[in-house]
């Protein structure tokens, strides 16, 4: 695992466009799971501007939504689909075809995550993660099965509240479908971004705590390509490296 801590977030933010530039570069075809929340958003302008520039392009990749919550309509402002459509789909040259999401609305769940697995197939290039305060990697919940594929999940009633944030009404999700974490950990390289002081804990945990399904993170620490992008405030908990 390796961590790659940077001096502020928008010097945090415009390391990692750099780097995933390059990765867009060396690989056009690259086969990307991105997140939604708030953590990603800046790095997301400093794409949107690359591609503007002419610097970077998304053309020939493909991207994949790392999870959804269930009951919120897909245009709400809170649903994963319209975060990654605002902040980075409608501001890059990602063809609509190239870009697969989690249908929570669907009548057959189940069957919507097979083929969600199916679509996805080989193992990812690159999956970009945010973390949990609680450890989760998506929707993988602590407890989850490392093993798991595409799927219905219960939220962390501190997931519950965290939704809170990227809503506008009161009717915080109880569930959502995510991205599992066999997949996670079969990608040829994992990204993890987190910045600020609410992250500084739980990125302790994850980085220099024990592996334990309990913070699903920790996991993180086995994968031969993974990579934990930190600013300095998130990293402030952790004493070896700071
Ligand atoms: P955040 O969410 O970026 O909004 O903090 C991250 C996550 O829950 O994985």
């Amino acid at each position: 695992m390796n961590l790659f801590i940077y001096d502020n977030p928008a010097a945090w933010a415009a390391g990692i466009a750099e780097l995933w530039s390059e990765r867009l570069r060396s690989n056009p075809g690259l086969r990307q799971c991105l997140p939604t929340g708030k953590t990603p958003n800046s790095v997301y302008a400093e794409m949107a501007k690359r591609v503007k520039s002419g610097k970077t392009s998304f053309a020939e990749s493909t991207g994949f939504l790392l999870d959804e919550f269930g009951g919120l309509s897909p245009e709400d402002p809170g649903s994963c689909n319209r975060m990654i459509r605002d902040e980075l789909i409608n501001h890059v040259d990602l063809p609509e075809s190239s870009f697969h999401l989690l249908n929570a609305q669907s009548h057959d769940l189940e069957q919507t995550c097979r083929e969600y697995d199916q679509k996805i197939g080989a193992p990812l290039d690159l999956v970009i993660l945010g973390i949990g305060q609680n450890g989760h990697l998506g929707m993988n919940e602590p407890g989850s099965d490392i093993d798991s594929l595409t799927r219905k999940v219960e939220l962390h009633p501190q997931t519950i509240q965290a939704s809170a944030r990227y809503l506008t009404h009161n009717n915080l999700p109880t569930w959502g479908v995510t991205l599992g974490l066999r997949q996670i950990f079969q990608a040829r390289e994992v990204w993890l971004w987190a910045n600020g002081a609410s992250k500084a804990e739980i990125l302790k945990q994850a980085i220099s705590g024990p592996l334990t399904t309990d913070v699903p993170a920790s996991l993180l620490q086995k994968h031969a390509h993974c990579t934990f992008f930190v600013d300095r405030v998130a990293a402030s908990a952790l004493v070896k490296f700071a």
